[in-house]
């Protein structure tokens, strides 16, 4: 028999779950309901990423003990997916024992295989994204090239794991291995960056203790795991890795890794080289998600604009919600929540295409024959949208194993179209009057059986609403009906249809609270810094930044930083604005006063080393070091660029 195994990431257990984190869930739920469906054994894991120092110190800011803390969200999400009626199989914690113990096994592996080894680490750390990052990576030398935010020094001892190593192998399986990373179009992020040559990574830390405390076989208590090794290995010790193994042999190694294009690197490159180091089968595939906002906007808690899945369950149904988020974003691709894009889905697809095709099955069978349709005269009528309907069946399954839940609701939807344009052709009301019951009653059969087929392929992403359809044609979804219905194409003998009220009530107004009006600019530090092609912007995002030429009034340096030199930037403003540059490395202030320089004039204002800084200056960097970006010729200071 075949087996899936299905991840969803592990959430960091320091603030409460949006749409963003619901859709990864989604789409893994509904992979794990198809594979059951179609009969394939199936473990379906999810859970909570509990250790590190964001967790500790998201802790310490509710005044909370770190345990009790992760208890309080990690139950959160739990319940949260519980109500949502996830069916995972387990949720893990890496908290729990068994996991830790799982770590600790792998360490011991690898440091036996000779794939860990100590030394000093020494660069920048992002708390927020839990990563290392090399200082040439950074951008004005501070900041995390992928969230923005300040990063800190660390300088400490620590455990490094040869990933180096494994530079050519990940490059072979890669090559190898061609659908490995989905969709296809990630690919190349990946292999440069591997291309691009891979450090050893510190996988210990000891300037915190909130993780998985080091084997004791290596006597060396001041260390705790790097949050990343002890989080991706959750998807072995969940089955058992360390401890008892029974479910490794039939579960491993998993076939979807569902994650966001944020922690793609970590999927794609750490955890594949960490299971070679471990001698075990690398994952099928690791599949990417983009990321959700919210009416355009980035969804973040200072802006109040987070979606929360429960509060969009409760204005508009959990299956509406799936099936929205599911249909609405190619997978891979970044999507947008809004309510009216929300609402003309379900009015246009799920009310109009669907529902309103059900009630018409159950309107006519009442009224041209009781409530029983038979099916006996569909083949003989009806070849053709039966042929069609078959072809649509037989194009999904694809659509599933490549990860494309959109590809596959449009492609579903064409049996609606089907059963509504067989209606409209044969017209069984105009059939009834003529004396054509035969045929009139062949077509609603026709339906009926549309409909019962599109329910057992919409069941894996509405479960409840197919059920009700289900129960409104007398027949029920399972392994069963899968094999029967469209393994092997039969079609439903008899109906006994029962009247259900309407699936999907028409909405006119928008059911939720708008999102509070979005500042003109969001703050540098939280806009997602991406460097791939769907992040092409339109000549009106760019406007949006306003540029200027400026006049360096007055340059010192920031006594204590390396880095950091304060400018007075004459802007043609009432007032020079305080700068804060990260340039002092290549320029003195001598060099920098009375020069012009390019200024992006309306960044909200930040805080530097504890000094205002109210723009930031243009500049480029390379391996020969760093130039500002200057005016050709003089300009009068505050004059626009663009
Ligand atoms: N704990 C790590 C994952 C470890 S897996 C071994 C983590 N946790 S997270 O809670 O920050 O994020 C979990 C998932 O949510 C990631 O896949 C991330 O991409 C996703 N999302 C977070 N915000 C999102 C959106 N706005 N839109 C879509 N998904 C987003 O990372």
């Amino acid at each position: 028999m075949s087996k899936k195994y299905i991840t969803t990431p592990i959430y960091y257990v320091n603030g409460e779950a949006h749409i963003g984190h619901a859709y990864t869930t989604f789409i893994a739920d509904s992979l794990a309901r198809y594979a059951r469906l179609k009969g394939e054994k199936t473990f379906f894991l999810t859970g909570t990423d509990e250790h590190g120092q964001k967790i500790e110190e998201s802790a310490k800011k509710n005044n909370k003990p770190t345990q009790e803390f992760a208890d309080e969200i990690s139950a959160s999400f739990k319940n949260l997916w519980d109500a949502f009626e996830i069916s995972y199989d387990k949720f893990i914690r890496t908290t729990d024992a068994e996991h830790k113990k799982g770590v600790q096994h792998a360490f011991i592996k690898m440091y036996e295989k000779g794939d860990i080894y100590k030394g000093e680490y020494e660069g920048h750390y992002c708390v927020s994204c839990e990563a290392f990052f090399p200082e040439t990576q950074l951008i004005d030398g501070e900041f995390c090239p992928d969230c923005g935010r300040s990063t800190n020094i660390v300088k400490e001892e620590s455990y490094f794991f040869k990933l180096s190593k494994y530079e050519n192998a990940l490059l072979k399986h890669y090559e190898q291995n061609p659908d490995f990373l989905m969709p296809k179009s990630r690919a190349n992020e990946v292999i440069n960056f591997v291309k691009g040559g891979l450090k050893d990574l510190s996988i210990t830390r000891t300037s915190f203790t909130w993780g998985v405390p080091m084997p004791s076989e290596l006597n060396d208590d001041k260390h705790v795991m790097y949050v990343w090794l002890d989080a991706l290995l959750n998807y072995v010790t969940a089955l058992g890795y360390g401890n008892d193994d029974a479910k490794m042999q039939d579960f491993w190694p998993a076939d979807y890794h569902l994650v966001g294009k944020d922690i793609l690197r970590f999927h794609a490159i750490y955890w594949p080289a960490f299971l070679m180091s471990l001698d075990l089968p690398l994952p099928k595939h690791i599949a990417a998600h983009g990321w959700w906002t919210r009416d355009g906007e980035k969804m973040s808690k200072s802006k109040g604009n987070v979606v929360l899945p429960k509060e969009v369950a409760d204005a508009y149904g959990a299956e509406n919600l799936r099936y929205f988020m599911l249909r609405e974003v190619p997978f891979g691709q970044d999507g947008d929540f809004s309510q009216r894009a929300f609402i003309d889905r379900i009015n246009s697809e799920l009310s109009n295409d669907l529902g309103n095709l059900l009630n018409r099955i159950i309107g006519m069978s009442g009224k041209y024959s009781d409530f029983v349709i038979d099916s006996k005269d569909v083949a003989k009528y009806h070849q053709k949208e039966l042929s069609a309907m078959n072809k649509v069946l037989d194009s999904l399954d694809i659509f599933m194993q490549n990860v494309q839940p959109h590809r596959y609701l449009e492609e579903l939807w064409k049996l609606f179209a089907i059963g509504n344009g067989a209606i409209a052709e044969h017209e069984p009301w105009v059939k009834m009057k003529n004396n054509q019951k035969d045929e009139a009653l062949a077509t609603v059969a026709l339906v009926a059986n549309i409909l019962a087929k599109a329910a057992v392929m919409l069941h894996a992403i509405m479960p409840k609403t197919t059920n009700t359809i289900a129960n409104a044609l007398d027949f029920t979804i399972d392994t069963a009906s899968y094999n029967d219905l469209i393994v092997e194409k039969n079609i439903l003998k008899v109906f006994n249809i029962k009247k259900v009220p309407p699936l999907f009530p028409r909405i006119e107004e928008p059911l939720m609270p708008e999102a509070p009006k979005a500042e003109p600019n969001p703050p540098k530090e939280e806009q997602k810094l991406q460097n791939s092609e769907d992040n092409l912007i339109e000549i009106g995002q760019f406007f949006e930044t306003q540029l200027k030429v400026g006049t360096v009034v007055d340059a010192q340096e920031v006594p204590k930083s390396k880095k950091l030199l304060k400018l007075q930037v004459d802007l043609g403003e009432e007032q020079p604005r305080q700068i804060v540059a990260g340039i002092k490395e290549f320029y003195t202030p001598d060099d920098l006063l009375n020069t012009q320089v390019c200024v992006v004039a309306n960044l909200k204002p930040a805080k530097l080393m504890g000094l205002m800084s109210a723009g930031m200056l243009l500049a480029a960097k390379d391996e020969d070091g760093l130039c500002l970006i200057r005016p050709e010729k003089p300009k009068k200071a505050g004059t626009p660029i663009g």
